[in-house]
């Protein structure tokens, strides 16, 4: 255990950039939006200040409409594709012009309520509840224009499942033309097997060339976007972020910031009920393009139990993973290992993830359901343990994918151990 900590603590030391880590050398070498919030939880656990400063770094590059980009490039890199001449976002420090899953404001919320350091974590978290609270309207108002209490994703890469199962169909009629040829650079550091395939890649391109033809306009860039799509895990996210932003609000004092999150948060709870799919017993996605429910058995709407939902709800989803145990040796594969499109090593379409494991778990602790807990938690432990601190692992063989020595990782290992 002391070997494993010590070794946790030496990757996030490695990718310690100062004022922000990057998730892993080479494969991904800038600030990452939900990387950052995870692994200030790994930090928060023995460098109070530090994990404050990786949030403050990340919330100091919101933009004027509140919206949070998935990476800031804080530094040229070549290693990457696409890099900022790609996105065109015209920003003095350049990010990208999408979002990414709003885990910052659980995370804030948490590193405050058991800092040891109270003076230091009230006046961050006054200081960041404002910004995080801009950024939760920002995603109301921009993705979802029509106040259904659910957000749509635009682009894969904002869900972080970027080459989920769930995106498949939809992804069919994001179009090809007019995107020029490119070099990929994440194949160059990880197994080409363990990564999205170069179809995707086009599309993934498409998406960013037709938001940047829209100035990366928030206002215009949810009708216009052919890629709509509402994600139980995300908004998941979201919501519990909300809901965690509620409760310190409203106990600093900042009765507007709490009511709102609280409205925001009650809403999003009662709309996830329209993603219940009884037969599986999990959420599943929406296509808001065409209105179909997305028939997919993948993690996405397993992770719906980090929000505060029912609790017959969890007790549904203990039992949907307890019925995935059945075919894989290690909780949780991000798709169920009997559906045909199944591939153990291929990034979201199969393997384990630490992090979204850490928040399924969570889910399931407040709704009361320990034992199951316990069991995804012995499961982090035995992969680490077995196959070291990859990016992912695959939930039969073990073995270690896509990029090591892996940051975020890295702070879900420090967390189960403290
Ligand atoms: C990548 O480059 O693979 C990232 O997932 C995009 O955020």
């Amino acid at each position: 255990r002391q070997d494993m900590m010590d070794h946790a603590r030496q990757v996030m030391t490695d990718n310690d950039r100062g004022t922000y880590t990057v998730p892993t050398h080479g494969l991904y070498p800038f600030q990452w939006n939900w990387d950052s919030a995870l692994s200030a939880l790994g930090f928060s656990q023995y460098d109070e200040p530090r994990a404050w400063t990786e949030i403050d770094t990340l919330m100091a590059h919101q933009w004027d409409d509140g919206m949070v980009p998935h990476i800031i490039f804080h530094q040229p890199d070549d290693g990457y594709f696409p890099g900022p001449d790609v996105w065109g976002t015209g920003r003095d420090v350049p990010t990208t012009g999408i979002t990414q899953p709003p885990v910052a404001g659980f995370a804030v919320c948490r590193i405050h309520d058991r800092a040891k350091d109270k003076a230091l974590a009230s006046e961050k978290a006054r200081a960041l509840l404002p910004k995080i609270h801009a950024w939760h309207q920002w995603f109301y108002r921009s993705r979802d224009p029509q106040s259904t209490g659910l957000v749509a994703l635009l682009h894969p890469w904002e869900s972080g499942r970027d080459n989920s199962v769930d995106w498949d169909a939809a992804f069919e009629r994001v179009p090809t033309e007019g995107v020029g040829t490119f070099t990929r650079r994440d194949t160059t550091h990880a197994n080409p097997a363990h990564r999205p395939t170069d179809d995707q890649y086009r599309r993934y391109i498409w998406l960013v060339q037709k938001f940047r033809s829209l100035n990366w306009d928030n206002s215009k860039l949810h009708d216009a976007s052919p890629f709509q799509m509402v994600d139980p895990g995300f908004n998941a996210i979201l919501i519990r972020s909300c809901h965690k932003v509620a409760d310190l609000a409203g106990r600093l004092g900042m009765v507007e910031i709490a009511a709102q999150s609280r409205a925001m948060a009650d809403k999003g709870v009662a709309a996830m009920e329209t993603l219940w799919d009884e037969k599986l017993g999990q959420y599943l996605c929406l296509d808001r393009t065409t209105g179909d429910v997305v028939d997919s058995p993948s993690i996405g709407g397993i992770l719906g139990v980090f929000a505060p939902i029912p609790k017959e709800r969890a007790a549904a989803i203990s039992r949907r993973i307890e019925t995935l145990a059945e075919s894989c040796e290690y909780l949780i594969p991000s798709h169920d290992p009997a559906a045909p499109e199944f591939e153990g090593l291929r990034y979201w379409r199969g393997p384990v993830w630490l992090i979204v494991n850490y928040m399924i778990s969570d889910g399931l602790e407040q709704a009361g359901e320990t034992r199951m807990v316990d069991r995804i938690m012995g499961d982090c432990l035995r992969l680490i343990e077995t196959s070291g601190f990859a990016e992912y692992h695959d939930p039969i063989t073990a073995e270690p994918c896509g990029g090591a020595h892996f940051t975020w990782t890295a702070a879900m290992v420090i967390e189960i151990l403290e």
